[in-house]
């Protein structure tokens, strides 16, 4: 659609029922904004042009959405008199005449871009206002979309609406996209005679059926248009998003033996035929390309798995770890910021943090990297195919050469050559019978108390 598109969203909602410092519209699903989620829907759906209207504190909205989108205006709504108020405050974008005017909530987070695609498309096709509803059985609280013969005539207010009209199950979302051409002067006409005195954005319709032009009602799903209020709603807002994401992620090819334990951020990416046992956990940034197993209870975060790879139970992935193809990491092994090579593998109760792991290599059980004096961070650099003791430390900055062997339990403070063999703890001594004369010795002690 080679349509001009200005998407506005109202983002003016404070904190108050979050009983939140932070700003409604910043408090996040899967680790993004609400409002974020708003704005990138909007360009997902071809949105070129995005006005974002806040109320009078707002900075901190203004700079979320300044570093996620581009080609955002912001206004400020400086009265709260109705929502066609609201909408008016971006007058100067609405006056660019865009071919589709779109108005979005930024506590809406769930609305899908194939939901704002259809709207685009009715307003193509003719209509000059497109409002999406919904079907509830609880419909208090919402404006009524009033049909008559298919068509939509008008939306009523709950505290506006009869006996009659309340009993309607159908309803305003609150999305709502009209044409560009006469969009200044329809929302000038708006009044505010109603039981709250503000200026309605949905008496659009009715002002615009008053000069015979078409006005429309598409339908959505009741969750698709979940506003969010409160922490409760933000909490059922996230389950619905993760349900939904932890659906796609499997159609696109790949395993969840329990889905609903498996929790994603906004910009996991799993390739196809990967393989997520229960209860994993995703932070930021994580990139899992195909093939990769990730086993029960791990957490990862700011990372990027090759083909192959398998991943605990019980792994934490910390930012900056790279794993590559055919690479291990077992049970109780933390990552950070390490660059574990092709067929290494780190299987037992280790850390590894500012380090390379040669391709290969073998991390003993309880390897520790010593990679902070307090103070400043060291690398470690471990060579392919070296093989690290059990219960080592290796004291950074330091260097295990290619094949080398660190005997288990080493202090190691100083580089190894490769090929070469290092221990560093004290030399075990023997004494033949002691064990006995100790043991005689006590219990003599013991009787003569
Ligand atoms: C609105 C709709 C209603 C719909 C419901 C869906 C109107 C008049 N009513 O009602 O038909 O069923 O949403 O949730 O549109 N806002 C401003 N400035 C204002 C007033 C509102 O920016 O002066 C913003 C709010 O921050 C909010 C949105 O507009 O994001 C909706 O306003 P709200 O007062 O919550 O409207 P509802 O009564 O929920
Ligand atoms: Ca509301």
């Amino acid at each position: 659609m080679a349509r001009s598109c200005l998407t506005i969203v109202l983002a003016a909602g404070e904190g108050t029922r979050m009983r939140s410092k932070k700003p409604k519209v910043l408090h996040e699903i899967a680790g993004l904004a609400m409002v974020a989620h708003v704005t990138t829907t909007a360009a997902k759906a071809g949105g070129d042009a995005l006005a974002v209207v806040t109320g009078p504190v707002s900075e901190e909205v203004r700079d979320t959405v300044a570093g996620l989108a581009k080609d955002v205006r912001f206004y400020e709504q400086t009265e709260r008199l109705g929502t066609a108020h609201a909408v008016l405050a971006a007058r100067e974008a609405i006056a660019e005449r865009h071919d589709d005017i779109l108005v979005l909530f930024a506590d809406t987070p769930l609305l899908r871009p194939e939901t704002l695609t259809r709207m685009r498309e009715a307003l193509a096709d003719g209509a000059e206002v497109a409002v999406l509803g919904f079907r509830t059985q609880e419909p208090a609280g919402y404006g009524r979309l009033l049909e008559d013969k298919g068509e939509l005539v008008a939306i009523r207010e709950h505290n506006d609406a009869s006996e009659l009209e309340r009993e309607i199950k159908f309803c305003n979302g609150g999305i709502m996209g009209f044409a560009g051409r006469n969009a200044l002067e329809l929302l000038e006409a708006i009044g505010n005679d109603n039981a709250k005195g503000e200026y309605y954005l949905t008496d659009l319709v009715e002002v615009a059926r008053a000069r015979g032009l078409k006005t429309v009602a598409l339908e959505a799903d009741e969750e698709e248009i979940l506003g969010i209020n409160t922490r409760a709603e933000l909490a059922r807002g996230e389950a619905a998003w993760q349900a939904r994401r932890r659906r796609e992620i499997m159609l696109s090819g790949v395993t969840m033996t329990a889905p609903e334990t498996v929790f994603l951020h906004h910009d996991t990416e799993i390739g196809i035929d990967c393989e997520i046992e229960p209860n994993v956990v995703f932070g930021p940034g994580v990139r899992l390309a195909g093939g990769v197993h990730v086993r029960a209870f791990s957490h990862l975060e700011g990372c990027r798995i090759a083909p192959g790879v398998t991943i605990g139970p019980y792994a934490r992935l910390r930012p900056g770890t790279e794993m590559a193809e055919g690479s291990k990491v077992g049970n109780f092994c933390e990552l950070k910021n390490a660059q574990v090579e092709a067929g290494a593998k780190v299987n037992h109760l280790s850390y590894i943090g500012d380090a390379r792991v040669g391709a290969k290599a073998n991390i003993g059980a309880g390897t520790i990297t010593c990679n902070y004096d307090g103070v400043n961070k060291f690398h470690t650099d471990i060579g392919a195919g070296a093989f690290i003791g059990s219960n080592s430390a290796l004291v950074a900055p330091v260097a295990i050469g290619d094949h080398a062997y660190v005997a288990s339990g080493s202090v190691i403070t100083a580089d190894v050559p490769p090929d070469a063999m290092a221990v560093a703890r004290g030399r075990q001594s023997t004494k033949e019978g002691y064990a006995t004369t100790i043991r005689e010795r006590s219990l003599a002690l013991k009787k003569s108390k």
